[in-house]
């Protein structure tokens, strides 16, 4: 591997600038612990080793959606992890977060406020970008959030452009691992998309080309596939629109009558009865005036069918609002089966997402999965051969 990495630094007494993405499902304000508080404060226990002083910088969610909050109890966890008080620091590019930074002491750490509260993260082409200047304030970057490398934001290229580069242990094995996924032989794939970001996807839609792979939809995914198919889902067609999903349209009505016999999508439903209670339709008789939150049972059996012909899975994001109890046991189940099927058959499962990670965590679920990935995005470029911006960044210097 051809990118260099902190084990190729001496940290001693330097102002290291650590991207980590603590990003984590968020249930009724509380942020769930995932796997990606432990892989992080691995590194941040390992720049603390090496008398580093540390500065930590996330994101959580996107402005303007419901799981976009502060990163205190991101603090407060990964402090938990690491075995030392990370200090949240409510600022960024103001006086408090420099003064924060310029009184560190090696072997200390402070995270700082979530990156996506600033225009200067989101877009690049604002004049007089802050990055530039708050880089003066560090000797390193450290890009340990492999999962946020395929999103071109300040955070993620700009300080390779003024600072010494490195990437974390985690983005390390990540790599190293997916390098593994990408050279694999598999004769048929099957790919498993569920959770809401669609439109992270569409790379994933090249490996239909071969006709022994096959794609099982659930999520926003499964809901723009019936929209495309001619089904008024309602109040889902409702938030897509509000959303801005309805562009995706016409680009997967073409894929899907491409790939009809590959593509397949859920039978049934599952909403929330008045008493609080799931209840399960046929997707013919389903009360689309409602919201989904998962997929019924019939669904369930249907793609748990489909890996057994299969030697490689691949699956990212939940079939349904797998946090909620009542609407928690397809994923659950299905994660069973591919935790089983790899240790039985031996087959190829790579998993990705946060959601996932959370889902296995809180109902133990055997890890035999062939690999965990921590990411979601990123992972899916990676593996359909797309360039990672916040990867080649770090790539293109020449300066070790
Ligand atoms: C993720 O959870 O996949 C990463 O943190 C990226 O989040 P994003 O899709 O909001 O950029």
């Amino acid at each position: 591997m051809n990118i260099p990495t902190i084990k190729n630094l001496k940290l001693k007494n330097k102002s290291v600038l650590l991207r980590i993405d603590i990003n984590s499902p968020v249930v009724k304000s509380k942020i769930l612990n995932n796997p990606r508080f432990e892989a992080s404060a691995k590194t941040i226990k390992y720049l603390l080793d090496k008398d580093a002083k540390v500065t930590i910088i996330a994101h959580q969610g996107r402005k303007g959606d419901k799981d976009f909050t502060s990163l205190e109890q991101h603090a407060k966890i990964l402090s938990k992890y690491v075995k030392s008080n990370i200090k949240y620091i409510p600022s960024l590019f103001e006086e408090k977060a420099k003064s924060s930074i310029l009184s560190l002491k090696s072997k200390q750490a402070v995270l700082l406020k979530n990156v996506r509260e600033y225009e200067d993260e989101t877009n690049l082409k604002l004049k007089d970008n802050r990055y530039p200047k708050f880089c003066k304030l560090f000797d390193i970057y450290v890009n340990e959030a492999f999962s946020v490398s395929h999103r071109a934001q300040g955070s993620i290229i700009i300080p390779p452009k003024y600072l010494k580069s490195v990437i974390g242990l985690e983005c390390e094995s990540e790599i190293k691992a997916l390098e593994k996924f990408k050279k694999s032989k598999a004769k048929s794939k099957v790919f498993i998309l569920g959770g809401s970001k669609a439109e992270d996807y569409f790379p994933l839609f090249n490996f239909l080309k071969n006709k022994n792979n096959k794609l099982l939809a659930a999520g926003v995914l499964a809901n723009l596939f019936l929209i495309a198919k001619g089904y008024n889902l309602g109040y889902e067609s409702q938030w897509l629109k509000q959303n801005n999903f309805l562009p995706l349209i016409p680009k997967l009505k073409s894929i899907y009558t491409k790939y009809e016999n590959q593509i397949i999508l859920p039978l049934d439903f599952a909403f929330l009865s008045k008493e609080g209670k799931r209840v399960e339709f046929t997707l013919e008789n389903a009360p689309f005036k409602y919201k989904i939150y998962d997929v019924g049972k019939n669904t369930l059996n249907l793609y748990k069918d489909e890996l057994r012909y299969t030697d490689y899975i691949f699956m990212k994001g939940p079939l349904g609002f797998s946090e909620i109890r009542e609407f928690s046991f397809p994923t659950v189940s299905l994660l069973k089966t591919i935790s089983s099927l790899t240790k039985n058959k031996k087959l190829f499962s790579l998993l990705g997402g946060g959601h996932l990670n959370t889902t296995i965590k809180k109902h133990k679920i055997p890890k035999n999965f062939s690999y965990n990935s921590l990411s979601g995005g990123a992972l899916i470029k990676y593996i359909s051969g797309e360039k990672l911006p916040g990867i080649e960044a770090i790539k293109n210097k020449k300066w070790i």
